[in-house]
């Protein structure tokens, strides 16, 4: 399959199986019924898609408004994982600028392309706290969700490859099964991951976790990574689950097909417009069921489009109304950081050495060659702490308080490049802490009724006094961290936010502006206050969400394991429905 795009491969289908399979990639003549048309093809519609098409007897079209970039580079090499933001494969979203961040607007991409968010992330695969899935379960009434039982979805949907270098004890080998998801974990030897582990471990107070065996509070010596053992690519939700569906005729995907609307029979969901590349000329596609897989930002944007949304909202827009679902769009969630940038010994692994084109010529041709290197990995130690109950007590802090005792509300992390501009002439490492359990919510809105127009999304980020006296207690611990004396002959000096900044005012200022997204966002179309316990709409039929918009609240890692797993119990679920009928 290597050399040859999806879409050309699906192609090649032409009289084995449905006739419209002949059309593709050209184009679809529309009017054909599936019994599934799924709109999104990031990492819940792949998932859905590929399960439901097991079932050769179910039709299924998933419709991506991004490209297939099976064959780029950047999204295939680990070490180029942040080219791919700034490419034809992200969308381009920032948030609306913040009050809270004395008026920043963080950049907010999104994944836009065959694969979703797992083609252009950072490939860290790490499960919430057991907790949070046991809330989820409260608050949907579905006992699938609940830790014990999605358990057996997370490992369904993944497998752990062991790899040659290192040693694999920070792993447990009980938490992985036998998916098409591969996961490694290697310790990356750059100079700095062991020292940052160690200093976390000393001044945390943390043990060692897998933190994918059910712990939302630990030390991590590597994370686990969606990186494939035998070549070192990015495996992710087209190479795992896309590419699966190669071969059926009841599976059509089609990339660079942008949904603009759903249409309703009544209250009843039953086709999907959609244009291809640049072409104005809008198609449909009619389903059985609709399911909307588009992610946390653009899946309560397609619904508002669609007329269900809150009222007044759509109305100014000259929406019609067809479901009054204030919900829809709120309870937006996502982590979120602020960064401190420190100068490193000339021998740490940072990205400052690749503006040397001799060292970067040699680490290219090891990638190619042996598939080792800087450019084979982008894993990191990182740890996830809970802020201690005396100093939540001391800012009355009842929220973070009153979170479950296994969840982490901190997690801490490092990249080997600079994340503040202007970047400095030296080599860099930034390190960042993120509120993952944050209080304040914010919200996506329409910007217009052109569904080519990018929404609003107002981020919110430390929207509460609680989520701020939280940040600015954990920056100010890991700033604390970064001056042990487990980075002696490491760190040179601390860059940012640099020695003049001492105060709590001008420490909340430099936190504020060195602000980011953690890209995790999610909520926005939740489980028992848009949805029923199935992930249907309620107050429609024919109508089901199964993305990241439908978790509840926020878990205590990196989102993407979550989504898969979330992904497969919501596929096992229809799968049940249709062998009752
Ligand atoms: C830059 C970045 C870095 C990240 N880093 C990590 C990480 O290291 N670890 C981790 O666990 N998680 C990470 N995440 C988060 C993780 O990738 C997401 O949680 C996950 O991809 C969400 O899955 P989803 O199915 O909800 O949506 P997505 O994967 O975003 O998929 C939605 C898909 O729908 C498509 N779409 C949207 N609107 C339409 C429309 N109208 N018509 C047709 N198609 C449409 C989009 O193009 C996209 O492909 C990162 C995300 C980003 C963006
Ligand atoms: C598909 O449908 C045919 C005809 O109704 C039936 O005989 C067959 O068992 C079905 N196959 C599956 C996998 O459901
Ligand atoms: C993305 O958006 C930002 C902020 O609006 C803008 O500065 C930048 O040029 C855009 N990048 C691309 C690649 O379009
Ligand atoms: C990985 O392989 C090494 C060497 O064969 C072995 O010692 C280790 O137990 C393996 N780890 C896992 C998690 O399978
Ligand atoms: C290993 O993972 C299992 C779940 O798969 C868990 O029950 C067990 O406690 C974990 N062991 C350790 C040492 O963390
Ligand atoms: C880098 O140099 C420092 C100081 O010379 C030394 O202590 C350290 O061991 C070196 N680290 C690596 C990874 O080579
Ligand atoms: C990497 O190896 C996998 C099989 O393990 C293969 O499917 C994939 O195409 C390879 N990727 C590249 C870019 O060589
Ligand atoms: C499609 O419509 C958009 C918005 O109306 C317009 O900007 C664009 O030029 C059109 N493209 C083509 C190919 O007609
Ligand atoms: C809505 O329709 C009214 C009446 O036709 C028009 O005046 C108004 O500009 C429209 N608003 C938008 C946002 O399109
Ligand atoms: C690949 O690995 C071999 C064996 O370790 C080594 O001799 C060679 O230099 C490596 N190639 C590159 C381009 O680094
Ligand atoms: C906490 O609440 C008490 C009683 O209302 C108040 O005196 C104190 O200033 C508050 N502390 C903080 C940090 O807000
Ligand atoms: C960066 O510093 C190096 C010396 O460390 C110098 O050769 C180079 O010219 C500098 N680059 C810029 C853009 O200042
Ligand atoms: C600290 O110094 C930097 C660089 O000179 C400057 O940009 C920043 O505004 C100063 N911050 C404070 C709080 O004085």
């Amino acid at each position: 399959m290597l050399g040859v795009s999806l879409a050309s491969s699906l192609a090649l289908l032409a009289g084995t199986g449905l006739a419209s399979a002949a059309a593709l990639p050209q184009g679809y003549p529309g009017n054909h019924q599936y019994d599934y048309v799924i709109v999104g093809g990031g990492v819940a519609g792949m998932v859905i898609a590929e399960q439901l098409s097991q079932n050769q007897n179910t039709t299924v079209f998933l419709l991506e408004a991004g490209p297939d970039g099976t064959n780029a580079a950047s999204i295939n090499t680990p070490g180029q994982a942040f080219s791919t933001w700034t490419s034809q494969y992200a969308w381009n979203y920032s948030s609306t600028a913040q009050s809270t961040l004395n008026g920043a607007a963080p950049a907010l991409q999104q994944g836009h392309a065959l694969g979703g968010g797992s083609a252009i992330n950072i490939m860290a695969y790490c499960r919430g706290a057991p907790s949070v899935f046991d809330e989820w379960a409260e608050v949907s009434e579905d006992d699938g969700l609940k830790w014990e039982n999605l358990f057996e979805d997370f490992k369904a949907t993944v497998h752990y490859e062991n790899t040659t270098t290192g040693p694999q004890d920070h792993l447990n080998a009980s938490a992985y099964g036998a998916g098409p998801l591969a996961v490694t974990s290697e310790i990356i030897e750059d100079g700095f991951s062991d020292h940052f582990h160690d200093a976390l471990a000393s001044s945390l107070g943390l043990q060692d976790r897998d933190l994918n065996a059910g712990f939302g509070i630990g030390n991590n010596r590597a994370s686990a990574e969606t990186i494939r053992a035998s070549n070192r690519t990015r495996d992710y939700a087209l190479e795992a689950y896309g590419w699966s569906m190669a071969g059926r005729a009841n599976a059509h995907i089609l990339p660079n097909a942008w949904a603009s609307k759903i249409n309703f029979d009544g209250k009843r969901a039953a086709s999907v417009d959609y244009v291809v590349g640049a072409d104005n000329k809008t198609q449909t596609a009619h389903g059985r069921e609709i399911i909307v897989t588009s992610g946390a930002i653009n899946t309560p944007k397609l619904l508002m489009l669609s007329g269900i949304g809150p009222a007044k909202h759509l109305r100014d827009f000259n929406i019609t109304v067809l479901l009054d679902a204030p919900a829809v769009g709120g309870n937006l969630y996502d982590h979120h950081y602020p960064v401190l940038e420190y100068e490193v010994h000339p021998n740490i692994t940072t990205s400052f050495l690749q503006e040397n084109k001799a060292y970067l010529n040699e680490i290219t041709a090891e990638y190619k060659d042996n598939a080792t290197g800087p450019l084979a990995n982008i894993g990191t130690s990182f740890a996830l702490a809970r802020i201690p109950d005396d100093v939540l007590i001391a800012n009355n802090d009842t929220f973070h308080l009153s979170t479950p005792e296994d969840r982490g509300h901190l997690l801490f992390q490092y990249g080997s490049a600079p994340m503040i501009r202007p970047a400095p002439n030296a080599s860099i490492i930034s390190v960042w802490v993120a509120l993952v359990q944050p209080e304040a919510a914010g919200q996506v809105r329409l910007n217009s009724s052109d569904f080519r127009v990018a929404p609003l999304i107002d981020s919110n980020y430390y929207g509460s006094k609680n989520d701020m006296s939280a940040i600015l207690w954990g920056y100010k611990k890991l700033r604390s961290i970064m001056e042990s004396p487990d980075f002696d002959g490491v760190v040179k000096r601390e860059v940012y936010p640099g020695s003049n900044v001492t105060s709590d005012a001008d420490i909340m200022g430099a936190l504020k502006a060195s602000s980011q997204s953690f890209h995790h966002v999610l909520g926005s179309v939740s489980l028992g206050r848009v949805l029923d316990k199935h992930f249907r709409v309620k107050g429609v039929e024919g109508l089901r969400v199964a993305d990241s918009s439908t978790f509840p609240s926020a878990p205590t890692c990196h989102t993407q394991a979550d989504v898969y797993a979330v992904a497969h119990r919501v596929a096992r679920m229809i799968r049940e429905e249709r062998e009752v009928c």
